[in-house]
């Protein structure tokens, strides 16, 4: 196994076992796309999108926040483009009933000197191109075949020819002429609203919070004093029926979105201004919660790849120990969904332009993130094993400002009522701020090691000094595991300006 991929396993091994995510319905075999988040795990995550919050929308005079409802009026979806554009391609193995996304499977001719002896396929990895290579080898060596063999020359399924597909083995059983013919599958979610279950009740999840966004436009514009420029902001729950949903909770069927449409004039010199100003503030809040520059990237959309809807996309990509991968899209969507929208629905979503004395439909730059997927950013970038006095020690480096639980209280020991009840206090005035634990369980040193795991940046001891000396609290950082001592309001103004930058 792979460094990366054993971090990887290590990372979801300690997700569970410090109840930060668990599978889905575990008691009943699980469900594919689907988790649950347990104590530290909520913790984390309301701690990311109430930085995102606080950022995007409270510290800004020009963002205003929406909740819209999941289940909308389904000719939002049609107007959209999403029931008819909404699909990834999908290949099917008719033996071994295993579903692929055909631009995800990888396949090419095994060519030994001018012979090609047959085709391999493999799932779009990091190592795909070695392990196609491995797989040709093998093939050459069962065949008995003499010659050079030459390099598999990958290309997705959904890009060869019809006449191709025919000698690409199933991934799944090896077999040759299993796979089906690419077909488009529409990732949403599909329910019914009433008691009739008819074509005509038929409603969708959605798969973006964006849509909820523009059929609001005229609501926010008409209820509060936005003007052009202005951004409207929603965290909420998307699904997609994702065809392969993996590793871990980077791809799965239900997720979270952190989201913004900001309304922008439509002249065409503006975007490209609104754009880079956009993927530079989003870059700075990343590594506002400890996401700096070394773990990210910029992906440019070539044309050809983009959605239905956008003119441009950035994406800002973070290495991920599977891979360098999207983590936030920003995306010019022009007046696409507006347009779409006022003309389906027959109502104005026109905007008048006060200063410009004129009317328009603005144009949009939307930089949208996923919770699930910056939480799990966080925790790889977080994840570390070092050693401390000979030992080996599992921890979480997270930032302050998302870390779970921030700080952990400790009596030296747990025998001396005077030590316990002062911890106590302390935990107390602590918790009240902040999401702090208080332990008195086992030598210190094996506690400090608990809040290392839990990823807690800070731990403090009540000791003699602070009970019958000059009343000081002893501070151990998790990173450096250096202690000083402080009294309780230089403690609090310290842990103030770490935790609530
Ligand atoms: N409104 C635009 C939009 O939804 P997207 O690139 O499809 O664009 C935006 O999704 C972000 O949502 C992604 O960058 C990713 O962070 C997150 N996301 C998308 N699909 C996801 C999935 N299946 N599981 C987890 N997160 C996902």
């Amino acid at each position: 196994m792979s460094k990366e991929n054993s971090k990887m396993e290590e990372i979801v091994a300690l997700c569970k076992r410090r109840g930060f995510i668990f599978q889905s319905s575990e008691i009943y075999g699980g469900i594919n796309g689907f988790f649950d988040y347990g104590p530290l795990g909520v913790e984390l995550r309301k701690n990311i999108k109430d930085a995102w919050w606080e950022d995007m929308v409270r510290r800004r005079d020009d963002v205003v926040g929406l909740d819209s409802s999941i289940i909308m009026n389904p000719e939002i979806w049609r107007s959209s483009g999403h029931v008819d554009g909404f699909s990834d391609p999908m290949v099917d193995c008719r033996e071994s009933k295993m579903r692929y996304r055909a631009d995800q499977l990888f396949c090419g001719p095994v060519a030994v000197g001018e012979e090609t002896i047959g085709w391999v396929a493999v799932l779009e990895s990091e190592v795909m191109q070695e392990e196609a290579n491995a797989r040709a080898l093998e093939m050459k060596r069962t065949q008995s075949k003499q010659g050079d063999l030459l390099p598999v020359s990958l290309r997705p399924f959904d890009e060869i020819s019809s006449e191709e597909r025919l000698l690409v083995p199933s991934p799944a059983t090896g077999e040759v002429g299993s796979l089906t013919e690419p077909r488009e599958f529409n990732m949403m979610f599909e329910t019914n609203v009433g008691a009739l279950r008819d074509a005509s009740s038929v409603c969708y999840l959605r798969p973006e919070t964006a849509q909820g966004i523009f059929a609001n436009f005229k609501n926010v514009l008409d209820s509060g004093r936005v003007k052009v420029p202005f951004g409207i902001a929603q965290i909420g729950k998307a699904f997609r029926n994702e065809i392969t949903p993996r590793n871990f909770i980077f791809r799965s069927r239900e997720f979270e979105q952190m989201e913004i449409e900001y309304f922008i004039p439509p002249d065409k010199e503006a975007w490209p201004k609104y754009h880079r100003e956009w993927i530079a503030t989003r870059k700075s809040w990343f590594s506002s919660i400890g996401l700096t520059d070394s773990h990210l990237g910029e992906e440019v959309h070539p044309k050809e790849k983009l959605a239905h809807y956008a003119r441009a996309c950035t994406d800002i990509t973070f290495k991920f120990p599977f891979g360098e991968q999207e983590l936030e899209g920003i995306a010019a969507r022009g007046d696409f969904d507006l347009s779409r929208h006022q003309e389906c629905s027959g109502k104005s979503l026109e905007y008048f332009d006060e200063e410009r004395k004129e009317r328009y439909i603005p144009h949009v730059i939307e930089p949208s993130l996923g919770v699930d997927r910056t939480l799990l950013a966080v925790l790889c970038a977080a994840y570390d094993v070092d050693e401390i006095e000979g030992d080996k020690r599992t921890v979480l480096r997270f930032h302050p400002r998302v870390a779970p639980v921030k700080v952990g209280v400790f009596p030296l020991l747990k025998n001396k009522p005077q030590l316990v009840e002062r911890a106590r206090k302390l935990h107390e005035r602590l918790r009240r701020r902040w999401n702090v634990v208080y332990d008195q369980g086992g030598a210190i040193g094996r506690r400090y090691r608990r809040i290392d795991e839990a990823g807690a940046p800070f731990g403090v001891t009540v000791d003699f000094d602070t009970v019958e000396g000059d009343g000081s609290i002893t501070l151990r950082d998790r990173d450096t595991t250096m202690q000083k001592r402080l009294s309780e309001e230089e403690l609090i103004a310290f842990l103030e300006e770490k935790i609530n930058p």
